[in-house]
C-alpha cells in the first residue's frame, strides 16, 4: 500500500515505503557480475519491499558505471563509490549503516551466493533470529567449488573461529547472511575495517544470547573476475583473532615487532662473539654489532611487521635513520631503568628484563607514531 505524507490534509507528495531488505553488497572488480546478478536479484525479490546498495572500491575496472547506468531506469538499485579506501569490512559496514530497511542482508557481487535464499535469511530474521547464516558447510551440500588448498585454509579458519566465538555454527566465515540493522548500528565503531571476516567480528562482538539460524546452500564457482582473498587476507585474520582474543591488548604487529627483536638479539650476540673472536676489543665489537643489528631490524620490521606501510627509496634511508636514532634513545632509557633498579637492590636479572621490557617497549610504541605512520598520510 502507497504511504502519504499528509499535513492538514494535504498530500505533499508520495513517499514510498521504507524497504523490508537492504541487500549489501560490496564490489572491487565485478563489472561483468553485477548485470546478471541484479537481474537474478529482482526476480527472487520480488515478492518484498527491498533495495540493494553496492559499496564499490573505487573499482579500476569501473563496476560503477555499469551500476549508475542500472540505476537510472531502477532506483532501488543505489551504489556507494569509496575512494581512497579498501576493505571488504569495511564496505559492508558502511553498505549497512547506509540502509534504510531494518533487516540487512550481506552478499558477495560474484554469484557464489545463491540469491535464491536471500527470501529466508529475511523471513528467519523476521521469525525473531538475529543473524541468518547462509551456510556452506552443513548438509546437504558440501562445499565443492573451492581449491583444495584454499578449502583447507577455510576449514582451519572455521574450526579456529568457532572457539573464539561462542556460538556453534557451521560457517562463521560466512560473507552471506542477514541481521537486524540495530545491531550492527550498536557496534559499528568497534568492528574492524579491514579483513574479510566480517560476520565473524559481528558475532563476537554481539555475545552469547543471540538467536543464530542457519540456512545451507551450494557455494557457486565464481562466475567472471578473480578473487581477492590472498596470503594478506589471511594474515588480517590472524590479526582480528589475535586482538579478540587478548581484547585488544595484543596485536599481530607487536608479535611480529617482538619476533624481529629476539632474532635481533640472536643476532647481535653471534655478530659479538664473532667479532672477539677475531681479536677485536669488546667496545668497537659491541658497537658494530649494535650498528648491524639496528639496520636488520629496520629491514624485518619494515619487511613483515610492516608490509602494509612499506617504506622503499628515500623514505627507507629517512626510516633507518629515525628507527635508529629512536632505539638509540629507547637503548638509553633501558640502561637507565635497569641500573635504577640494580641500584635499589633488585636482583640483576629482574633489573636487565624490566629495562628491556621498558625499552622494548618505547621503541615499539615510538617507532610506530614516527617511522612508519608517516608513509600513511
Ligand atoms: N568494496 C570492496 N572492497 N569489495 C571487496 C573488496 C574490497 O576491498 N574485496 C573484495 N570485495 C568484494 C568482491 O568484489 C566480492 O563481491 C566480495 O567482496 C567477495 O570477494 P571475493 O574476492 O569473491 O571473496 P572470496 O570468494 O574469495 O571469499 C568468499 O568466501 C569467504 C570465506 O572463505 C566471501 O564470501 C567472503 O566474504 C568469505 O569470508
Ligand atoms: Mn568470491
Amino acid at each position: 500500500m502507497d504511504v502519504f505524507l499528509q499535513i492538514d490534509g494535504a498530500k505533499l507528495g508520495q513517499v514510498l515505503q521504507a524497504p523490508d531488505v537492504s541487500v549489501i553488497i560490496p564490489t572491487l572488480n565485478e563489472r561483468d557480475n553485477v548485470g546478471m546478478l541484479i537481474g537474478h536479484l529482482i526476480a527472487t525479490l520480488h515478492g518484498l519491499n527491498w533495495e540493494v546498495i553496492f559499496v564499490d572500491d573505487d573499482s579500476p575496472d569501473r563496476t560503477v558505471e555499469v551500476l549508475r547506468d542500472i540505476g537510472r531506469t531502477e532506483p532501488r538499485i543505489r551504489c556507494i563509490r569509496r575512494v581512497g579506501r579498501r576493505g571488504l569490512a569495511g564496505a559492508c559496514i558502511e553498505g549497512m549503516l547506509a540502509a534504510q530497511a531494518d533487516i540487512v542482508a550481506v552478499m558477495d557481487a560474484d554469484l557464489q551466493h545463491d540469491h535464491r535464499l536471500l527470501p529466508d535469511l529475511v523471513a528467519a530474521i523476521r521469525q525473531g533470529n538475529d543473524f541468518a547464516i547462509a551456510t556452506r558447510y552443513s548438509l546437504p551440500y558440501q562445499e565443492t567449488a573451492l581449491s583444495p588448498c584454499r578449502s583447507a585454509i577455510s576449514r582451519i579458519g572455521t574450526f579456529v573461529a568457532q572457539r573464539a566465538i561462542s556460538a556453534r555454527i557451521t560457517d562463521p566465515m560466512s560473507g552471506f547472511f542477514a541481521t537486524r540493522r540495530d545491531l550492527v548500528e550498536a557496534m559499528a565503531s568497534r568492528l574492524n575495517k579491514q579483513g574479510f571476516k566480517i560476520l565473524f567480528d559481528i558475532l563476537s562482538n554481539a555475545g552469547p544470547d543471540v538467536r543464530i539460524a542457519e540456512l545451507p546452500y551450494r557455494f557457486a564457482t565464481r562466475s567472471a573476475g578473480e578473487s581477492k582473498m590472498d596470503h594478506r587476507v589471511a594474515l588480517q585474520f590472524l590479526e582480528l583473532l589475535v586482538a579478540k582474543a587478548t581484547r585488544g591488548v595484543v596485536s599481530l604487529r607487536l608479535i611480529f615487532f617482538v619476533l624481529v627483536g629476539v632474532a635481533g638479539l640472536a643476532l647481535h650476540m653471534a655478530l659479538l662473539v664473532a667479532a672477539l673472536a677475531t681479536g677485536t676489543d669488546f667496545a668497537r665489537a659491541q658497537a658494530t654489532a649494535t650498528v648491524v643489528t639496528m639496520i636488520v631490524n629496520f629491514s624485518g620490521n619494515n619487511l613483515v611487521t610492516y608490509r602494509d606501510q612499506r617504506l622503499r627509496g628515500r623514505g627507507f634511508l629517512r626510516g633507518v635513520l629515525i628507527y635508529s636514532a629512536l632505539c638509540s634513545l629507547g637503548a638509553a632509557v633501558n640502561v637507565g631503568i635497569a641500573t635504577a633498579l640494580f641500584t635499589v637492590a633488585g636482583p640483576w636479572w629482574v633489573a636487565g628484563l624490566a629495562g628491556a621490557f621498558v625499552g622494548g617497549l618505547w621503541n615499539y610504541v615510538v617507532t610506530q607514531a614516527l617511522v612508519w605512520n608517516r608513509a600513511r598520510a
